[in-house]
C-alpha cells in the first residue's frame, strides 16, 4: 500500500518546554511481537509502538498463525506453530521486521515470500540470506533484494562471525538457530544492540555468552528450544526521543523532559556525543524495567561545539546521524563523523540525504564514502524544501532544524514519519514547536 505524500513546514519556535513521552521502542516492539508469536500460548505486550513498521510485523505474525488482539494499551498475542502464509508477507518500510522474520521463518522450517515498499526493495537482504544459507536454507527467486522467497529447509547449526555490527543480522541468525540442529555460535567482534538476546532469555531461551577483551563477544544458542509466553513492556525509544532532545538543545530558552526512555548503553551513543558537544542532558530517575535500563531525559538549550565522533561509536547511534548532523549545524566548529558506511543502505542513502538537505539550508557540509563533516556556525539559515527519500528520520531531522533556523524548512513528504513516530507532530507541538502539515 503506497502512503499518500503530504509535506510539512516547520517555522522558528519560541522556547520548547514540557514533559513528554517518546513512543515505544521500535526494536523491542518488533521483537516482542515475533517472539510472542513463536511462543505457544498467550503473551501480553504493553507500551508497543503502534506505528506502521510494527503493525506490518503484527500483520505478518497473524498471517503466520498467531492470534493477536488489542485491548486498550495491551496487546495479547496467542502464539501457535507457524504455517506457510497464503500470500507474500508485506513489510512496507520495515527493515527490522523483514530481516528478523526471515530468520524466524527459516527456524520454523516453513516457506514464505517477502516483499516491501520501494525503499525496502532497494535495501540489501544478502547479509541475512548468506548466514541462513550457510545453515542450509534454500532461498528462491532472489538477487539479494525483495521480493524474495524462502523454502522450507532443515537447518544445521553454524559457527559464524558477524562481519558487520548489525543487530538485524545477528537476530535473524539467532532466530534461525532456534530451529537448527546443534549449537550455533556467533562471534560479535563489535557489539550492537542486544534486545534479541535479552528478550529471548525473558521468553525462557538459554543463551550463553563469552566475552574476550581482545576479540569481542561469543553467543551460543542450542537449537530445538521453545519459547515460553511472557509479558513484555516496551520502554520509550531513545532513537525517537533524540529528535525531541535535539530540538530542545538547539532552541534557545528550552527545557524539556522525555519520560521513560530506554538507556541501554548499546543505544545511547547519541546522548554521549551530544554531551561531549556541551549539551545539558541529564538522565533522571534511572530504573530497570523488564530487564532494560530506563530513565527520564532532561534536556536544556545549550551552547555547543563541534566534536570528532569515533567510528567505534556508530553501532550505538547508527540511526541518529541525521539528527546529530542537524544539531552539529548549530554548534560552533567542525563535527566529523566517521565509520558511516552503513548509512548508505538505510531507508535512504542517509549520507546523501543529509548532505543535500543541509547544503540547501545554507550549512557548510562535506561527505565521503563513509564520513560526514558539518562545519557548524552556531546557527542555520533554513529556507529550503527537503527531499526526504521515503526516510522517516530525514523527515523528522529537518523539521527539527526548522524549529531553530532563521527561515522555515519544508519537507516534501511527512507520511513516512508514521513508520516510527506517529505522534511526532503532536509531541513537538505540545512542546511549543511550530510545525504544520501541508
Ligand atoms: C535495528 C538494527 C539497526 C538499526 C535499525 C533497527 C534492530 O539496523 O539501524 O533501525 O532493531 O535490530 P542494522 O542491523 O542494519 O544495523
Amino acid at each position: 500500500m503506497a502512503m499518500r505524500k503530504a509535506g510539512a513546514i516547520s517555522r522558528k519556535a519560541a522556547a520548547l518546554a514540557g514533559a513528554v513521552k517518546a513512543p515505544g521502542d521500535k526494536s523491542i516492539s518488533h521483537r516482542a511481537l515475533i517472539f510472542a508469536a513463536l511462543a505457544h500460548g498467550e503473551s501480553e505486550i504493553t507500551g508497543l509502538l503502534e506505528a506502521d513498521d510494527v503493525l506490518r510485523t503484527a500483520a505478518a505474525m497473524r498471517a503466520l498463525g498467531a492470534d493477536i488482539e488489542k485491548d486498550g494499551g495491551r496487546w495479547r498475542v496467542h502464539g501457535a506453530p507457524w504455517r506457510t502464509p497464503a500470500q507474500a508477507l508485506y513489510f512496507g518500510n520495515a527493515g527490522t521486521g523483514v530481516r528478523l522474520v526471515m530468520g524466524a521463518v527459516a527456524g520454523a522450517r516453513i516457506s514464505a515470500s517477502f516483499d516491501g515498499d520501494i525503499s525496502l526493495r532497494s535495501r540489501p537482504m544478502g547479509r541475512v540470506l548468506e548466514p541462513l544459507r550457510m545453515m542450509g536454507l534454500e532461498a528462491l527467486d532472489t538477487d539479494g533484494r525483495l521480493p524474495l522467497a524462502l523454502g522450507a529447509s532443515s537447518l544445521m547449526a553454524v559457527n559464524c562471525v558477524l562481519a558487520k555490527p548489525s543487530a538485524q543480522v545477528k537476530s535473524a541468525i539467532l532466530l534461525a538457530a532456534l530451529g537448527a540442529e546443534g549449537t550455533t555460535r556467533i562471534h560479535e567482534p563489535a557489539l550492537c544492540r542486544d534486545h534479541t538476546e535479552r528478550m529471548l532469555r525473558a521468553f525462557g531461551v538459554t543463551l550463553t555468552f563469552e566475552a574476550d577483551d581482545a576479540t569481542g563477544r561469543y553467543i551460543s544458542i542450542a537449537g530445538g528450544q521453545s519459547l515460553t509466553p511472557t509479558h513484555v513492556t516496551a520502554p520509550g525509544d531513545p532513537s525517537s526521543a533524540a529528535f525531541l532532545v535535539a530540538a530542545a538543545i538547539i532552541t534557545p530558552g528550552s527545557e524539556i523532559v522525555v519520560e521513560g526512555v530506554l538507556i541501554n548503553s548499546l543505544r545511547t551513543g547519541i546522548y554521549e556525543t551530544l554531551r561531549e558537544m556541551g549539551a545539558d542532558i541529564v538522565f533522571e530517575n534511572k530504573r530497570e524495567e523488564n530487564g532494560e535500563p530506563v530513565a527520564d531525559i532532561r534536556a536544556r538549550h545549550s551552547v555547543l561545539h563541534g566534536v570528532d565522533v569515533p567510528a567505534e561509536r556508530a553501532p550505538s547511534m547508527i540511526d541518529e546521524y541525521p539528527i546529530l548532523s542537524v544539531v552539529a549545524a548549530f554548534a560552533n566548529g567542525e563535527t566529523r563523523m566517521t565509520g558511516l558506511e552503513e548509512l548508505r543502505v538505510k531507508e535512504s542513502d542517509r549520507i546523501a540525504s543529509v548532505e543535500i538537505g543541509l547544503a540547501a539550508c545554507g550549512v557548510d557540509v562535506k561527505s565521503g564514502e563513509d564520513w560526514l563533516s558539518v562545519n557548524g556556525q552556531g546557527a542555520a539559515r533554513g529556507g529550503a524544501t527537503i527531499k526526504t527519500n521515503h526516510d522517516h528520520r530525514i523527515a523528522m531531522s529537518f523539521l527539527v532544524l526548522g524549529a531553530a533556523s532563521t527561515e522555515p524548512v519544508e519537507i516534501d513528504d511527512a507520511a513516512m514519519i508514521a513508520t516510527s513516530f506517529p505522534e511526532f507532530m503532536e509531541t513537538m507541538t505540545a512542546m511549543g514547536s511550530n510545525i504544520l502539515a501541508r
